[in-house]
């Protein structure tokens, strides 16, 4: 595992433009559950009751305490330092741009600014209806929309939604001008966001706490936890920088 951080370490100062793809593994050490490891939120709740357009309509008071509740943890959340090394990389100009399918917004919390949130972000809550913006405390107290009276919702992208337009669009640019592409935290399992990673012509590295059989399109994989990795990367580098 050390000379496989090496290697990594190694490409990233040899690569042009990285380009960082991340999914839910990248907040567990920030204590906010994932999806499918074994205490992923869809390993308790069935993603068709909370997380469809279909579920908003069928039965809000479980959607709202749904999104209500993940609103709350993330109170307490912190980026952990995987997080500031993804950052000051972007500050260093080693990192381009981070792609994300995380809702949580830790990205930019650590500092980080070229950040595409393909599913959207948690907390950016608007009216189901007519789209006006509300705010998170109206939801999680479940006021209607102030202009319509319509339901409102979190402004993240349930299962069969389109993903943001732009964010994809600069998304796709980004990784497909890439030299480099890290994914981290992430099992591809959800379509289209699991096809980012592909669209590297460069090398591309996969970094994960349990194997997937999507790693076997990637040119290099380390198992373990993001935000060791990334801090044992990131200490090899300051060793070679001096
Ligand atoms: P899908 O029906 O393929 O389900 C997507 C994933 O959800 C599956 O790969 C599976 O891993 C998981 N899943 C579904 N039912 C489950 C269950 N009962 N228990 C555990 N896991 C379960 O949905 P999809 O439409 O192919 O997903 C891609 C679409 O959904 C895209 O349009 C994308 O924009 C959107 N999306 C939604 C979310 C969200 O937070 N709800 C996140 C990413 C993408
Ligand atoms: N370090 C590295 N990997 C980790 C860590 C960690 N600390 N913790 C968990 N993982 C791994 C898990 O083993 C799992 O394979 O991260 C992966 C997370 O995969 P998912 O739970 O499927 O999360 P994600 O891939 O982001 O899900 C995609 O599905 O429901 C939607 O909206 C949801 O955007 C999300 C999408």
């Amino acid at each position: 595992a050390e000379q496989k951080a090496a290697l990594l370490a190694n490409w990233l100062l040899t690569a042009e433009r990285t380009v960082f793809f991340t999914g839910a593994g990248m907040s567990t050490e920030s204590n906010l559950p994932d999806f499918r490891s074994k205490e992923g939120w869809w390993r308790r709740i069935d993603p068709r009751t909370v997380a469809t357009p279909d579920a908003l309509n069928d039965d809000y008071p479980l959607f709202k305490d749904f999104y209500a509740a993940r609103m709350k943890s993330l109170e307490a959340a912190v980026p952990h330092a995987g997080y500031h090394v993804i950052s000051s990389w972007e500050s260093r100009g080693m990192v381009q741009a981070v792609a994300t399918q995380n809702v949580d917004g830790l990205h930019r919390k650590a500092g980080s600014r070229n950040v595409y949130e393909l599913h959207g972000r948690l907390q950016a809550v608007r009216c189901s209806r007519c789209d006006e913006q509300a705010s998170e405390q109206d939801f999680r107290r479940g006021i209607p929309c102030q202009i319509c009276g319509g339901k409102l919702r979190p402004g993240v992208v349930l299962f069969g939604e389109i993903l943001p337009e732009k964010d994809w669009d600069d998304a796709l640019a980004a990784v497909q001008q890439s030299d480099l592409i890290i994914t981290i935290g992430t099992s591809l399992e959800v379509y289209p966001a699991n096809q980012i990673p592909l669209m590297s012509s460069g090398r591309s590295v996969y970094i994960n706490s349990e194997y997937s059989g999507a790693a076997a399109d990637f040119d290099l994989v380390l198992e373990g936890r993001a935000g060791e990795i990334l801090q044992q990367v990131d200490r090899l580098l300051k060793s070679v920088k001096k």
